[in-house]
């Protein structure tokens, strides 16, 4: 797929250096339900299983490409697909250079038109940390609501952290587009 500046694509055995330079940071995955990555064989992984679960038809994980340099600067992905119910988990990652340039917003706007509109998903969830702004910030300006609050769901970075739950219905998104 391709936005203005982007290119979303399945991932490559070629990405594991740049995916490696992502989840190896710690202000990246600082909200994320995982450490960081310490080691590159974590990123050959993390690639061999996405590829596995995309011909499986049980998740779509894109690489985000700047469409001119064809820097591979994060990842967004459609996961945890319940297909008798037309739901799934969203979500994303952006290398922290890039942070603030749009760049997760019209990531994520692309792959939820595919979603919607090719998957047939009707309802799409994201669980995030309360304290991750920016990410809230995302989710609300594309439409999500919020939907619930759990509190010590996950226990990483040497504490227990919130959940706060997002919720995106296909109906909120053609009401949005239409209007
Ligand atoms: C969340 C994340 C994907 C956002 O990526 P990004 O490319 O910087 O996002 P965008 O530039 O499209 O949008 C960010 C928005 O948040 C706003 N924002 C940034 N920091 C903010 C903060 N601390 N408080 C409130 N809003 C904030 C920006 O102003 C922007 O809004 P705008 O477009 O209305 O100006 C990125 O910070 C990231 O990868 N974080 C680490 C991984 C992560 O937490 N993923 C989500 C876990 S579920």
């Amino acid at each position: 797929m391709t936005t203005q500046r982007l290119m979303l694509r399945p991932l490559a055995a070629t990405d594991a250096r740049a995916l490696y330079a992502i989840f190896s940071d710690p202000t990246v995955v600082r909200y994320w339900s995982a450490e960081p990555w310490t080691d590159i064989s974590m990123a050959d992984t993390a690639i061999a299983r996405a590829l596995e679960a995309y011909r499986d038809e049980t998740e779509l994980r894109f690489a985000i490409e700047l469409a001119g340099s064809r820097e591979v600067i994060g990842t967004v992905a459609l996961h945890h697909f319940y297909n008798q119910y037309n739901r799934c988990e969203l979500g994303y990652a952006i290398a922290s250079g890039h942070w603030g340039n749009g760049y997760a917003s019209e990531a994520i706007e692309a792959v939820l038109d595919h979603g919607f509109n090719e998957v047939g998903i009707n309802r799409v969830e994201a669980d995030i940390d309360p304290r991750n702004d920016a990410s809230a910030h995302v989710l609300e300006k594309l439409g999500f609501r919020k939907e619930g609050f759990m509190p010590q769901r996950w226990r990483v970075h040497g504490e227990y952290a919130d959940t706060v739950f997002y919720g995106l219905l296909r109906d909120y998104w053609n009401d949005r587009k239409a209007s």
